[in-house]
């Protein structure tokens, strides 16, 4: 089995081919961080016009990379949402035509879906159900994956995802854009201990997620500290909120086989290793893909794509972009 995978939703357009015994033939991505860096953060309308110009030759570079043809896919697989809807429209529509070219059905994948499902194409190991940290730039939740198609979500945020608290401390201590990964090398050059912040939610019943009230506390920090001392402070403030609201989460994950970070924000080392700490104090594996399978990609769609077509799943062409899908 052979599923093309596109991905549009936000700010990487990126086009896969991915088996249904978890090889990637292909994978091609192309970012727009130079188009976004002027304005500090992702502009819809840019990010849209972006997508159009790069998918087409990104799909025929997949199928290059592969050496495969179009008419050797047995689906077509493409985020229909969430997310940025012009960008997403790109990816979904560009799917539709191509499925309806070769005669191959059309499978709409949740984004979110893409990123819950996306250790198993790293991990051949790992069963249902899983208690999943999904934590990006547009999200942060903790997911019960029971099995294709079936999500419980134990707990969301309340206001910004973890992702958007390191861009917007990025944007604050002057680091650049995307934030996540300038955050994480400023903090090493700074101690976690020197700047008091607060950890929103700490100990509460909920296992939900607030991160506004730290991104305040933020702002009055900068030019009382050093921009290394915040960011370290900062990015232990984010994993201990993460740690405390997933220890949480885990009383209510009912035979979970393990422990599973995904989203951008799983890049981070030091919320890697605490993950891990975690997992290990509760008996449960640690599984974290691979970092490149953890920010936005194609495979994880088509793996999506892929999991979807075994359960005989797939969709109508005329089946809308979404910019809100909850799973
Ligand atoms: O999953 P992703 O590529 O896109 C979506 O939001 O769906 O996640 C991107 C987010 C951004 O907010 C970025 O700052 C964050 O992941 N990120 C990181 C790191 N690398 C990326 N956050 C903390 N530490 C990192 N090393
Ligand atoms: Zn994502």
């Amino acid at each position: 089995m052979l599923i093309l995978g596109l991905e549009s939703s936000c700010d990487e357009t990126a086009a896969a081919l991915v088996t249904g015994d978890r090889q990637v033939l292909a994978h091609r991505l192309a970012g727009q961080e130079a188009a976004h860096r002027p304005y500090g953060g992702v502009v819809p309308e840019i990010a849209a016009r972006a997508h159009v110009e790069a998918l087409e030759p990104l799909i025929e570079a997949a199928l290059a990379d592969a050496g495969v043809s179009l008419d050797r896919v047995d689906a077509i697989a493409a985020t229909a949402g969430p997310g940025l809807i012009g960008g997403v429209m790109v990816g979904l529509v560009t799917g539709k035509a191509l499925a309806h070219a070769v005669g191959k059905p059309l499978i709409a994948v949740n984004h979110l879906e893409g990123h819950a499902l996306s250790p198993r194409l790293a991990d051949a190991e790992l069963a249902f159900p899983y208690l999943l940290l999904l934590v990006s730039g547009g999200h942060c939740q903790l997911l019960l994956v029971e099995g294709v198609g079936r999500y419980r979500r134990l707990a969301t945020t309340i206001d910004d995802a973890a992702g958007e608290a390191f861009d917007k401390t990025a944007k604050l201590l002057g680091l650049g854009f995307p934030g996540g990964p300038a955050v994480e090398r400023a903090a090493a050059l700074g101690d976690p201990r020197a700047v008091p912040l607060p950890r929103p939610l700490l100990g509460s019943g909920e296992p939900h997620f607030s991160f506004a009230g730290l991104k305040s506390a933020v702002a009055r920090a900068v030019g009382q500290y050093r921009a290394e001392d915040i960011a370290a402070s900062f990015q232990q403030a984010v994993v201990d909120c993460l740690i405390d609201r997933t220890r949480r989460a885990l009383d209510r994950a009912d035979g979970a086989t393990a422990l599973v970070v995904a989203g951008g924000v799983a890049a981070n080392a030091a919320v890697r290793g605490a993950l891990e700490a975690l997992a290990a104090d509760n008996g449960l594996r640690f599984v974290a893909p691979p970092l490149w399978l953890c920010t936005d990609n194609a495979a994880m769609i088509g793996w999506a794509g892929a999991e979807r077509f075994v359960a005989g799943l797939s969709d109508p062409l005329d089946v809308p972009a979404r910019a809100r899908w909850p799973l």
